[in-house]
């Protein structure tokens, strides 16, 4: 099973894919998560990235592109992956095509995650996450159980997203609407696009997600 999630940023694309990636046992490939371990790692994709990623803006085609390419041919994306973050424009699609033509595999699904706008950006300064195991809390709808405490780990360590702000969210979601919501259209085409009702509850937003995938399987 092969599927892309599509949304504006803050809109549970992470959240979602790593629910799907346990339930059908495939990999979920984040190019943002890719690209912060660059940047962690201090290499020259980090270094060319980081002040891109912290401007709000798209990080070039070339880059994503060859990233994503071997991360697919990975053993774990063998039974299938979550594409969450990639493709971001119709330039980075083509080149999936191509890809995945020559490996002769095709995306099953699309799912396109639809969230209000306004309640983005509430959303994404609430977000942050453990520092040791990385789970995700956030300030609204998931604050840690016990003050300052990780659920998972225990550790007393969190972090926030260098982008994580608002001013930085206002370029993100221009960056969202001019060269990715083209993809719609390109994908309407070609697959199967569900659209899914991000405003609704986690849980909600899951369930509608399975009733879908009942139908792709
Ligand atoms: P990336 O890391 O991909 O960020 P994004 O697309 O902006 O998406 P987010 O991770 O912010 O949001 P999400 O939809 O995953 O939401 P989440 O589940 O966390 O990209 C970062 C940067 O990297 C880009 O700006 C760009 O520079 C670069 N980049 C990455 N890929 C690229 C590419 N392909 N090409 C070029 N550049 C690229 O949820 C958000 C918060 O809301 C969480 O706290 C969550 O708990 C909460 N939440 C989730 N669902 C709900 C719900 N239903 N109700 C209430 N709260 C909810
Ligand atoms: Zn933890």
């Amino acid at each position: 099973m092969n599927i892309i999630f599509l949304g504006p940023p803050g809109a549970g694309k992470g959240t979602q894919s790593k629910r799907l990636e346990t339930r059908y046992g495939i990999a979920q490939i984040s190019t943002g998560d890719m690209l912060r371990a660059e940047v962690k790692a201090g290499s020259d994709i980090g270094r060319e990235a980081k002040s891109l990623m912290d401007a709000g803006k798209l990080v070039p085609d070339t880059i994503i592109v060859s990233m994503l390419e071997s991360r697919i041919q990975q053993p774990d994306c063998a039974r299938g992956f979550i594409l969450d973050g990639f493709p971001r424009t119709v330039a980075q699609a083509e080149a999936l095509d191509v890809v995945l033509a020559r490996l002769s595999r095709r995306i099953d699904v699309v799912l396109m995650l639809e969230v209000d706008e306004d309640a983005l950006a509430d959303r994404i300064a609430g977000r942050f996450s453990c520092a040791k195991c990385g789970a995700s809390y956030n300030d609204v709808s998931k604050p840690t159980l016990v003050a300052e405490t990780c659920d998972l780990c225990g550790s007393h360590e969190f972090i926030r997203r260098a982008d994580d702000n608002r001013e930085t969210v206002a370029s993100r979601l221009s960056a969202y609407r001019k060269e990715t919501l083209p993809l719609l259209p390109y994908y309407e085409d070609k697959v199967m696009v569900a659209f899914i009702d991000g405003m609704a509850p986690i849980d909600e937003v899951s369930k509608q997600i399975d009733s879908t995938m009942t139908e792709v399987e």
